[in-house]
């Protein structure tokens, strides 16, 4: 099974969209601790290039794991225990892996739609996100580190999740009792202590400005 299956080319050719939209497709991936600022810095950039009229859609971590990814206990509700217990992704390194792989094949259909993708996953693994990566053409993956020390997202805790993991309420939480794998080479690194989250998305605009993937403004 799996082999009688073809790739059919699309009529309209994705240079075809790219003309029309005025841009380039691509995927930007940020990868960092929970609470580093990915979603925050991510929906900015979004909200930069809607203001440009570009054409840019965030797939967000948390959001994607309440449908396409949705964890056990979505999936109990939605459809029963033996459902879950087949497909609900938790933290594993397994299901994080199949997490990613879900989210680069999405990504990946994305931008070969002529869209500037955001993924905003905490992504702990070198591997998978090369393995994205290495699906794409050379241009299209734009990995960036949000570079925000755990002591930091610990401090902030927005969602009280690190409050639960040091009340033993979670486990294998990243950067605490679960890894965690810094880009070696990314294409952009953020100082998520030193600048504030919109600084950071003006530093993303003005990278994709540089590498031809917007317009220069006028
Ligand atoms: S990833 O590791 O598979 O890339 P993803 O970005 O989808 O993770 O989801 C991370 C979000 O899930 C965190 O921002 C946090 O809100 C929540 N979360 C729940 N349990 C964990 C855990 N054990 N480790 C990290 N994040 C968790």
């Amino acid at each position: 099974m799996g082999n009688d299956i073809t790739w059919h080319e699309h009529s309209v050719s994705r240079g075809e969209r790219e003309k029309l939209n005025g841009h380039r497709g691509c995927v930007i991936w940020l990868t960092g601790f929970s609470a580093s600022g990915k979603s925050t810095i991510a929906n900015l950039v979004d909200r930069k290039l809607y203001e440009r009229a570009a054409r840019s859609y965030m797939l967000d971590g948390d959001n994607v794991r309440y449908g396409l990814n949705a964890g056990p206990d979505i999936l109990e509700k939605m459809h029963g225990k033996e459902f879950s217990a087949r497909f609900g992704l938790g933290f594993s390194a397994d299901d994080r892996e199949e997490n990613i792989r879900r989210i680069g094949a999405v990504a990946k259909l994305f931008c070969e739609a002529g869209i500037i993708t955001l993924t905003a996953f905490i992504s702990p693994y070198r591997r998978d996100r090369d393995r994205v990566r290495a699906t794409l053409d050379g241009n299209d993956f734009i990995e960036i580190f949000v570079d925000t020390p755990i002591e930091i997202c610990e401090q902030r805790d927005p969602k009280g999740l690190y409050k639960k993991v040091r009340a033993g309420q979670i486990k294998g939480f990243t950067g605490i009792d679960d890894p965690y794998e810094a880009p070696l080479k990314p294409e952009l690194r953020l100082d998520g202590a030193a600048k504030s989250a919109d600084a950071l998305a003006e530093e993303v605009v003005a990278y994709l400005e540089k590498v031809g993937v917007i317009p220069a403004q006028a």
